[in-house]
């Protein structure tokens, strides 16, 4: 007989996200600080951004956009053995956010837990969840990035609090045997780093080992720019080689909204063409593990992701942290 090699992968089989019904637009925070509507837009690219109601907690958004996200699969709840959050904004210390959105969803087996990478949680969160599903330890996956970053902005500071906004966005994985090549359909390669070097460049000022206390974002700009455009090339280049692929065979495009700036340097860089870039930074403002997600649901329900499209995923954010995801859709 033949020999057959089959492979494991982490098929997408839904997204789902949800964005708190406040919006804060440029002009609503110029008449606060002293700010202005064109530094930002010139900056950032960023004109808008959600903001959570005070009784809005980070796993409410996380338990609408997995519902959405289970909606459009077509799945019940029960179907998923495994949650994996990606958040820097929990409701509490702990437990993790994760068992509030999985008690949320009325699931009771399987494992739920949070995952910590900053703006590169939904990859870190995207390649735990492959590697468990790939392992057969779990057959079905929710990964969701739910951030409330309102929450720890100090809304004095014009340098950080204009970037950044709340949302929630969420994928189902579904282990499936595929022909294992390239064109298969689901997660093609997972790339993580980090470097601890970095850590004063973005950080939060508190915390419950040290002031006992939730803190507040603070953040060398410049200085993470300097990084972000190099880490971000640096772990798509290893997602293309570990694939045989090249930025031709790109469909999308889909990177941590943060910076507009950051984007098309990458975007350049890579040799990816402007028309495959997927941007919502102008809507959502950096909602950090959130972001990915966010943007993918708004590409997949317009139309523009169709089944069969190469996916580029890639993120960097503060540790540093930072990594890629190829998937087919
Ligand atoms: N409105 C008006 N003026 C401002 C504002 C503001 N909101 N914020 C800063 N300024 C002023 C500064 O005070 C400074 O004034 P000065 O020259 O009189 O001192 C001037 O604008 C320039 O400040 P810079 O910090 O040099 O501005 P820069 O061009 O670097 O832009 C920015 C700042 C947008 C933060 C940029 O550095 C950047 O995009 N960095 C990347 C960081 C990022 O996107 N982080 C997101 C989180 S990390 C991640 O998710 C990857």
């Amino acid at each position: 007989g033949g020999c057959f090699v089959t492979a494991i992968r982490s098929v997408v089989l839904g997204c789902g996200s949800y964005l708190p019904q406040k919006v804060l637009t440029n002009a609503e925070l110029a008449a606060r600080i002293e700010t202005s509507d064109d530094w930002i837009v010139q900056r950032t690219g960023i004109r808008q951004r959600h903001i959570a109601a005070d009784d809005e907690f980070t796993s409410h958004l996380g338990i609408n956009a997995a519902r959405a996200a289970l909606a459009d699969a077509g799945l019940d709840a029960q179907a998923v053995d495994l949650i994996v959050l990606a958040t820097s904004t929990p409701d509490n210390t702990f437990p993790a956010t994760a068992v509030a959105i999985q008690n949320g969803l009325g699931i009771h087996h399987g494992a739920a837990f949070d995952l910590q990478a900053v703006c590169s949680g939904f990859i870190f969160a995207l390649a735990t969840a492959d590697n468990f599903l790939r392992s057969g330890a779990y057959k079905r996956a929710l990964v969701i990035g739910a951030e409330t970053f309102s929450r720890i902005l100090d809304w004095e500071d014009r340098t950080t609090c204009v970037l950044f906004g709340d949302g929630a966005g969420a994928v189902v994985l579904e282990a499936q045997e595929q022909p294992g090549k390239n064109t298969d359909r689901g997660i093609l390669t997972t790339h993580l780093r980090s470097d601890g070097r970095h850590k004063s460049k973005l950080y939060v000022d508190g915390g419950p080992g040290s002031t006992r206390t939730v803190g507040h974002l603070k953040m060398e700009g410049r200085e993470v720019f300097k990084h972000a455009v190099g880490m971000i090339t640096d772990v798509s280049v290893d997602a293309f080689k570990a694939t045989g692929t090249t930025a031709d065979d790109l469909d999308w495009f889909i990177p941590h909204q943060a910076n507009k700036r950051i984007i098309d340097a990458s975007a350049h860089k890579l040799h990816i063409a402007p028309q495959k870039v997927v941007l919502t930074v102008d809507l959502h403002g950096n909602t950090s593990a959130a972001s990915i997600p966010l943007a993918l649901c708004v590409a997949v329900k317009d139309g523009r992701v169709k089944k069969g499209d190469l996916v580029m995923l890639e993120a960097m954010g503060g540790g540093f942290t930072w990594g890629s995801a190829l998937v087919r859709w």
